[in-house]
This record gives structure tokens, C-alpha cells and sequence, in this order.
């Protein structure tokens, strides 16, 4: 009883400090289904995690995720007669949930967590985490929280087995301690695919035994290039960096720990202009070449028709797939300039021998070689949309998927550029497609053309496939490619808040998926965050889009001729959508001109009479701020018109034209 009066006390402190936001609607991704209940329970110092020993790591998890800012260090057992317990648990009855999937209880008596495997069990983990109040994430011991738990029964499970999150260090070193950190974040988003882009032109971040010149002289360059793709600027600072063999285990076991498999990227065969500054035998033009110091176009590509290429390669791959256990490697494959090959008389030899009739079949050639020399080792490949033969960067002209078929169906194919039709035609030929449509998913593109609102509404199964084709898309990813993001700071920035989106693009089922749930629970998540110390993009959770009002329906417009250059007033129709009681949104979205509008008050009229209005500033252009009005009709008169008054004016200039949107609801 005495211990019931504590928490409640609390519980009302914190209520009046703004904290403890948490509960159901604080889980990100959100889950498949919650059934809340009223009241809630309690972790105190005296609650007993129980685990049987095959679940030790994940009971030990659990014990340090909660001990920081608890301040408890919660015994472990495999049995308890004590009330206040978490129960994690194997069964078997729930194999309907996958692989993945998970129970999650919360009583009065205390937390149960069921799961057919360890991996299940350490995302309901997540999940409680996230129910309890944000300041869970901090990393320093909280007063004053009651560490309460919302009453709720949730059960859930991914929608695709591939979520991954990809880093490309190639073009800048980050280093350890900022991979755990991403490795933290991804899992606590139940995000389970790392891609570590690990080669490129501008770098070699892989410590091989055999090649040691791949990071003697491939891991550094002299200079970088700055201010974008044809800036002439450069940062007159050398960049260097690799990861030694014993940092990568240490990196693979940590990630194993959290259920993330690390996919490493060894580019082939273009991005290798690093590997081919210190094997110059790699290369198709036998030059002597240095590491990249801008970006873009590569200088050289792998000699496709030198034997010497496939062994040293080989040679590599060995020290890779030691290193990695996942059951795919990325070959990357993307971007080759055909240009050497174009001009190489050996692979004009090549070309006749294999009977090879373009670049693109060159390339075909040489992946199934490299899926062959994999598939020894007991892996597949996988590599960007290029290796199907198609002409993404207009390099091929006429004939250039001629042999597309002939690649090894095994390859699992990464769709990033082109249109879904190649995507489908892969489908088709029996590959796996992993789906990081640019536009999407592109973590390296500004917020203004990926707003979050646009990441969230990703979904990466096509239109116009069997259940069967669509279940051959296993997954998506989203790209932090490094070329412009020296800084841990500009890489946070670009990477975060987007992540939540993209984790919930890959586990929350699509009819589960509503942004403004999203926008709602991000609050925690970013209150999660500031505690972590992980720079997101402030303004970007709050800041408004187009794409946010697509639900609503448009009921008038704006243009040159209607926008007055003063505050005079100007009325607009509400197109019949304003008929009963209740509150209604009404939205000036701005869609093309110079110059924004600016709103200062909207009215509704009820027969021409002012009956209710919303007075603040707003500003629809290229940038949205306080475009929604709300106005609420108290009661319906029947038979009456209602109509918009607005107070406008253009902003500088009365050229823009926009329309008005309405929904009803809060
Ligand atoms: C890529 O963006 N070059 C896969």
C-alpha cells in the first residue's frame, strides 16, 4: 500500500512536469494490433526479470537497457514466487507470428513477453522500452518517474524480413563508436539490416590480410572535394580511415547481439578506383591511379577480361565472408563506366570469345562469375539494378538487355533507379528484389525532396503483382551515401527523424500505417532521442508538407486574379462540405507563383453572417506555416449556406495561385 502511494504521488508530479509521455501510442514502428486496458503497472527496484537460460542474453538486454536511468539493477531468475516480475518466454503455440514476431502483456501483476525465438523476444523488449516513459532512454539515473507501465496486450510482427538502413563510409570514415550508435538506434527501431558500403572510389575501409595495400595506400586520399557534384572546391585536408579485422568482429557480434545482420558492400566493378590505386592489375587501363579525390565519375573499373581480377577478388571475398556470417554480400555493381572497357582490347577479346554483344552483357558476365565464385563459399550475391543490363544511365545505347535474362536468379536484385516495370521483370525472372527506390528512400537527398511525410508513405511493393510476385519483394532499405557528410553532425542530421519512417515502411503493416499516428508518437521518440544525444533535424517533425493534406478535399482556389494586395477581405465557396455540426479544418495550400500568401484571419459565414473564426498568421509558399484554420459550427441551420471569409494578401507580389482544402474532425 505504502509503496501504491509513492507511485501515484509521482505519477501526478510527472504528469504536472509535462514527462512520463509514453502508453500505447509511443511505439515506433507501430505494432500489428494493441488491446488496451485501464490501469497499469509498475517497475520498481524489487522487480525479478524471468528468463530461462536461453534467453540469458536477452534477460541480461533487458537488465541494462532498464538500469541507467532506473537506477535498478533488476536480479535475473528462472523461476520467481515474487508478484513484480517481467516474464521472457519461449513458446511454441505463436509460430503463426514468425520469426519476428511477438506477445506482449502488461497486467497489474507484471510484463509476460512470448516468442518463438530470441529475436522475438528482444523486440518486445523494444517495445516495452517504448511504453515506458521517454525518460527510460536517458543515460543518467532520473528522479521523480514513476517507471509505469500502460495495461495493454499487443501482438506483432515485420512486414518484411529485410529493414535496412545503409551507411556508405567509402567516401567518409566514421568509425566505431558512430556504427554502434547507428547499430543502437537501427534496433531499437527493429530495424535488422545493416549495409555497410565499405569500398568505393574515394576509399577502401576494410582491413584484408592477403592485400594489404587495399588499406595501406586505399584507405586515405590526399583531398575532397566540397560544395557539390561539379564544384571545383576542394577541403585541402587529407581523409583516411579502415576498420581492422578484430574492430569488424567486435562490430558483427555487437550488431548479432541486437538481431541486426551486418550485409557488407564490396563494390565491383566500378566504385573500386581505390582498390585499383593499390593493385593497379585490377584495373581495365593498367594506369597508375590515385585514391578519388572528388566524386562522380569514376577514372578506371575492374578488368573484366583479367583473369588476375577474379582470383585476387576471390582472395578478398575469403576474408570477407570469414568476417561476415550473413548469407548475402553486396557486390554493388552499379554506376559502371563503360567507357574503359569501351576501349580495352581485352575485352574486345573477351567480348568475341564469351560472344558478348554489349557492355551490358560484359557486365552480366562478369557477376555471374563473381555469383559463382560466392556461391562456392556458400553465399549469394546481391547488387544494385544495373547488374540486370538495363541502360539506367543512358551509357548502353541500342541491344543493352540482350542478355539480361542470363543473370543468376539467385542474385538478389537492389532496386534504386529506373522504373518498377525492371523491378517487375526481375520478379518475373525469380529474383529477390530489396526495394530502395531513390526518390524514396535516399538519405543523402534534402528534406525538399524527401520530406518525412514522403518517407513514411514509401511502400515498396509495385502495383500489379500476384500475392505470390509481391512476396519475392523481401524487403526495403534506406541509404545514408556519404559523399557530402564529412560531419557526424550533418549525417545525424540527414539520417534522423527519417529513420522512424523508414522503420515503420518496413514492419508496421501497411493498413496499420497513418502519418498523423506517426507525427503523435514521434513526440516521445524525439524526447527519446534528446536524451540519447542524436541530432535530428529539429523543424522536420513539425514542419508541414503538401502531402499532409492529401486527405483532405479541395473546395476552392486561389489566383492572380483573386489575391488582393491588402488585407481586403475575400470569399470563398465551401463547396457544399460544410453541412453539419462539428469542427472543420480548413487549409490554404499554395501550388505555384512567385510570390506565398499570406493569411491573416478565416471566417465562416453562416447566410452571409460571420458565426465562428480563426485569427493567426499564415504562410503558404514554398515553405507552410499556420495554413490549417479551425472552425467550429456549433449547430446546423438548415437550409443555410456557409461560406469562407478570408483576410490574404500576397507576399511581395500577387502571382501565386493555391487551393483551399477542408476536413472535418480535429
Ligand atoms: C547508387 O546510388 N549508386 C546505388
Amino acid at each position: 500500500m505504502e509503496q501504491f502511494r509513492l507511485s501515484a504521488a509521482l505519477l501526478f508530479a510527472c504528469a504536472w512536469a509535462g514527462t512520463c509521455m509514453a502508453g500505447p501510442k509511443s511505439i515506433i514502428p507501430a505494432p500489428v494490433s494493441m488491446e488496451p486496458r485501464e490501469g497499469q503497472a509498475t517497475i520498481t527496484a524489487s522487480t525479478v526479470i524471468i528468463a530461462p537460460k536461453a534467453l540469458g542474453l536477452q534477460a541480461r538486454q533487458l537488465q541494462e537497457m532498464l538500469k541507467p536511468a532506473t537506477g535498478y539493477d533488476l536480479a535475473i531468475r528462472e523461476t520467481s514466487d515474487v508478484p513484480s516480475i517481467i516474464r521472457l518466454s519461449l513458446v511454441r503455440d505463436l509460430e503463426d507470428l514468425g520469426d519476428e514476431g511477438y506477445k506482449l502483456d502488461i497486467a497489474p501483476k507484471g510484463v509476460v513477453i512470448r516468442a518463438t525465438t530470441p529475436t522475438g523476444i528482444f523486440y518486445g523488449i523494444q517495445s516495452l522500452r517504448q511504453l515506458l516513459p521517454a525518460e527510460i532512454a536517458s543515460p543518467r539515473t532520473v528522479s521523480g518517474v514513476a517507471w509505469s507501465l500502460p495495461q495493454v496486450s499487443i501482438t506483432d510482427q515485420p512486414r518484411f524480413s529485410w529493414r535496412a538502413f545503409m551507411l556508405d563510409e567509402g567516401r567518409h570514415f566514421k568509425g566505431e563508436k558512430e556504427v554502434k550508435k547507428l547499430l543502437d538506434q537501427m534496433a531499437e527501431l527493429k530495424m535488422n539490416v545493416f549495409h555497410w558500403h565499405l569500398t568505393d572510389d574515394q576509399g577502401w575501409r576494410i582491413e584484408i590480410k592477403k592485400y594489404p595495400k587495399l588499406t595501406s595506400i586505399g584507405s586515405s586520399r590526399t583531398d575532397t572535394q566540397i560544395g557539390g557534384w561539379n564544384s571545383p572546391k576542394r577541403s585541402g585536408e587529407p581523409h583516411a580511415g579502415f576498420y581492422t579485422q578484430e574492430q569488424i568482429r567486435d562490430i558483427v557480434a555487437y550488431a548479432q547481439a541486437r538481431q541486426i545482420t551486418i550485409i557488407p558492400e564490396i563494390g565491383m566493378p566500378g566504385h573500386a578506383c581505390a582498390a585499383i590505386a593499390a593493385y593497379p592489375e585490377l584495373g581495365t587501363t593498367k594506369n597508375k591511379i590515385e585514391v578519388m579525390t572528388r566524386f562522380g565519375k569514376a577514372i578506371d573499373t575492374y578488368d573484366p577480361s583479367a583473369e588476375i581480377v577474379y582470383t585476387m577478388l576471390s582472395g578478398i571475398l575469403d576474408e570477407v565472408v570469414a568476417l561476415f556470417p550473413s548469407k548475402i554480400i553486396h557486390i554493388g555493381g552499379d554506376e559502371v563506366r563503360f567507357n574503359q572497357w569501351k576501349k580495352s582490347e581485352a575485352v574486345k577479346e573477351l567480348m568475341k570469345k564469351e560472344k558478348l554483344s554489349t557492355m551490358a552483357d560484359v557486365q552480366i558476365y562478369f557477376t555471374n562469375r563473381m555469383a559463382d565464385i560466392v556461391e562456392e563459399k556458400g553465399r549469394n550475391i546481391m547488387g544494385w539494378n544495373e547488374i540486370l543490363g538495363d541502360d539506367l544511365h543512358g551509357l548502353l545505347g541500342k541491344d543493352q538487355t540482350a542478355k539480361a535474362a542470363t543473370l543468376d536468379p539467385n542474385t538478389i536484385v537492389h532496386f534504386w533507379k529506373g522504373n518498377p516495370t525492371l523491378a517487375k521483370r526481375a520478379i518475373r525472372n525469380g529474383h529477390k528484389i530489396v526495394n530502395s527506390w531513390h526518390s524514396f528512400t535516399y538519405l543523402d537527398y534534402g528534406y525538399g525532396s524527401i520530406s518525412l511525410h514522403k518517407a513514411y508513405d514509401f511502400d515498396p511493393v509495385f502495383g500489379g503483382l500476384t500475392p505470390e510476385e509481391e512476396r519475392q519483394i523481401i524487403g526495403t532499405g534506406c541509404q545514408m551515401w556519404g559523399e557530402w557528410i564529412p560531419t557526424v553532425e550533418r549525417m545525424e542530421a540527414q539520417i534522423y527523424p527519417r529513420l522512424a519512417a523508414y522503420a515503420e515502411v518496413g514492419w508496421t503493416q501497411k493498413e496499420n500505417k497513418d502519418f498523423a499516428s506517426f507525427k503523435q508518437r514521434m513526440k516521445s521518440q524525439l524526447k527519446r532521442w534528446d536524451l540519447q544525444g542524436i541530432g535530428y533535424a529539429k523543424d522536420q517533425v513539425s514542419m508541414m508538407s503538401a502531402q499532409d493534406f492529401f486527405n483532405h478535399v479541395k473546395i476552392d482556389s486561389w489566383n492572380p486574379g483573386k489575391t488582393p494586395k491588402d488585407w481586403t477581405p475575400v470569399e470563398f465557396s465551401t463547396g457544399g462540405a460544410i453541412a453539419e455540426a462539428g469542427t472543420y479544418e480548413v487549409v490554404f495550400l499554395y501550388r505555384k507563383g512567385l510570390h506565398a500568401l499570406e493569411i491573416s484571419e478565416v471566417g465562416l459565414l453562416e447566410d452571409g453572417k460571420e458565426i465562428a473564426s480563426d485569427k493567426h498568421a499564415g504562410f503558404s509558399g514554398g515553405k507552410l506555416s499556420g495554413i490549417v484554420y479551425k472552425l467550429k459550427l456549433p449547430k446546423a441551420k438548415p437550409g443555410a449556406s456557409y461560406t469562407l471569409r478570408a483576410r490574404i494578401k500576397g507576399s511581395g507580389g500577387t502571382d501565386s495561385s493555391g487551393e483551399i482544402k477542408i476536413r472535418a474532425g480535429e
